[in-house]
């Protein structure tokens, strides 16, 4: 039986919709942005009593992004991360390409908020077609009056690491789309070298229904320890791959159920190309947020669930990964140019069954090394997820080797079916085009 508890707040109207709603449409949904919170200080509080959490990835909780920002001296700046640069990730896409003024509203809270006087949103080069239609939504709003400064939609480069928060404010201020050092962090000196507040699109979404309805109201979904909805993608051996608004708390095996599990299958990718492969017998029971996957060493990071089809090999699908995340980095810092490179080259050895040496006992070295050593966060996801396909496919990883074939192979014998590659990888943007 199925127990997900979905709750269409941020999909309200349009899990069946193939445009973006109107700002008629959206007013008639959600009413209008009269904030039931009047004042920077009431919105402030009620953000806190919701206990709203980030959905860029790290879930920091965003009344004190707020704060942070708020309490810095000058006019500040908002920007929202609408670039979703995960492969496994639909989420945003779909919100933007859905209700759009609900994102652009939540700008113009956190601008109030902030007491910001500009306000960014990026998103990928790679879709156009979300470029437009936000446009258009920008558009609408200008020629209603509706917002107190307006809002800049800018294209950027389409890397992995382009969407880390340092490489939007780089990129904003005239740089690289790459992260930079910190401190400062972008809330001390961000874009202009004013206090930037950088939030996830779904973030944005939620702040403008909490600066609508109230905390209350927002945790009347979730549990006391993750509130309200999320936005999750569900892909991979499923019937009904894409992405469903779930209540917070609900399990990794109810969201699986949701989009329709297919037999067979046995692990699933937790969390996105930065995440944890698991079977999915042992996490299928935990709560799909933070602190429940935290026993299991995973993270729901973006809200991503990839199942790996029964006749797909986990180590083929993690070298494919891996071989993504090592062309990603941004070439400035020892970790991404030499380590991701040598682990994936022994991934890939071990997922084709022709090791040289004993590529195992050298990527597991390597993983003690790398974390921790790179400017930003990239190496650290990237060896989080390699390490958990060894762990997870230990059994494959000893066959292949020993240069014997893995289960997935075997039952592939036995069934006579094709292996093929199955998660999405990417294939690199415009090479060394940063800027
Ligand atoms: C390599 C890397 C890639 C990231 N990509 C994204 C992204 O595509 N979208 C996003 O919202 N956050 C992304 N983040 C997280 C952002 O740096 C930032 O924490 C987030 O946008 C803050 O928003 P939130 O507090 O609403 O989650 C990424 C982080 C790293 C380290
Ligand atoms: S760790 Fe990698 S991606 Fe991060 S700043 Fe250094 S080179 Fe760039």
């Amino acid at each position: 039986m199925n127990h997900a508890r979905t709750a269409a707040r941020l999909t309200l109207d349009w899990q069946h919709a193939d445009r973006a709603a109107t700002l008629r449409e959206h007013t008639r949904r959600y009413g209008p942005l009269q904030r039931q919170a009047s004042g920077t200080r009431d919105l402030l509080d009620e953000v806190a009593a919701a206990r709203l959490t980030g959905r860029g990835g790290a879930g920091f909780p965003t009344a004190t992004k707020i704060r942070a920002v708020a309490g810095r001296r000058g006019p500040a700046v908002v920007v929202a991360n609408g670039m979703e640069s995960e492969p496994a990730s639909e989420k945003d896409q779909a919100l933007l390409a859905r209700a759009p003024h609900l994102v652009l509203d939540g700008i113009s809270v956190a601008a109030e908020a902030v007491g910001a006087s500009a306000a960014h949103l990026c998103l990928p080069r790679t879709r156009d077609w979300l470029t437009e239609c936000v446009l258009a939504a920008v558009t609408e709003r200008q020629r209603a009056g509706l917002d107190r400064i307006g809002v800049a939609v800018h294209e950027l480069p389409h890397h992995y690491v382009s969407s880390e928060e340092t490489s939007l404010v780089h990129w904003l201020n005239g740089g690289d789309a790459k992260p930079t050092t910190t401190p400062p962090r972008p809330f001390e000196r961000g874009v202009g070298k004013r206090p930037t507040l950088i939030d996830n699109v779904e973030t944005l979404a939620h702040l403008a229904l909490i600066a609508r309805y109230g905390a209350a109201w927002f945790r009347e979904a979730g549990t006391s320890e993750a509130t309200g909805t999320m936005l999750t993608t569900v892909t991979g051996a499923v019937s009904r791959p894409g992405v469903y608004e779930v209540e917070a708390g609900t399990s990794v095996g109810d969201v699986l159920a949701l989009a329709s599990l297919q037999a067979g299958a046995e692990a699933v990718l937790i969390g996105g190309y930065f995440g944890t492969w698991h079977d999915i017998a042992a996490v299928a029971g935990r709560p799909f947020t933070a602190a429940g996957l935290r026993p299991a060493g995973a993270s729901p990071g973006a809200g991503v669930l990839f199942v790996l089809p029964a006749e797909a090999c986990g180590l083929v699908e993690a070298a494919r990964i891996m071989r993504f995340l090592a062309s990603q980095g941004a070439e400035q810092c020892g970790p991404c140019i030499f380590g991701l490179p040598a682990i994936a080259d022994d991934l890939a050895q071990l997922a084709a069954g022709r090791p040289e040496g004993d590529p195992l006992s050298r990527m597991q070295r390597r993983f003690g090394v790398i974390s921790g050593r790179g400017a930003c966060r990239h190496p650290d996801g990237a060896v989080r997820m390699a390490a958990s396909a060894v762990r997870t496919f230990g059994a494959d990883a000893r066959a292949h080797a020993q240069r014997r074939p893995c289960l997935a192979a075997r039952r592939g014998r036995r069934h006579g079916w094709q292996q093929t590659a199955v998660l999405p990888v990417p294939r690199p943007f415009a090479e060394g085009e940063w800027r």
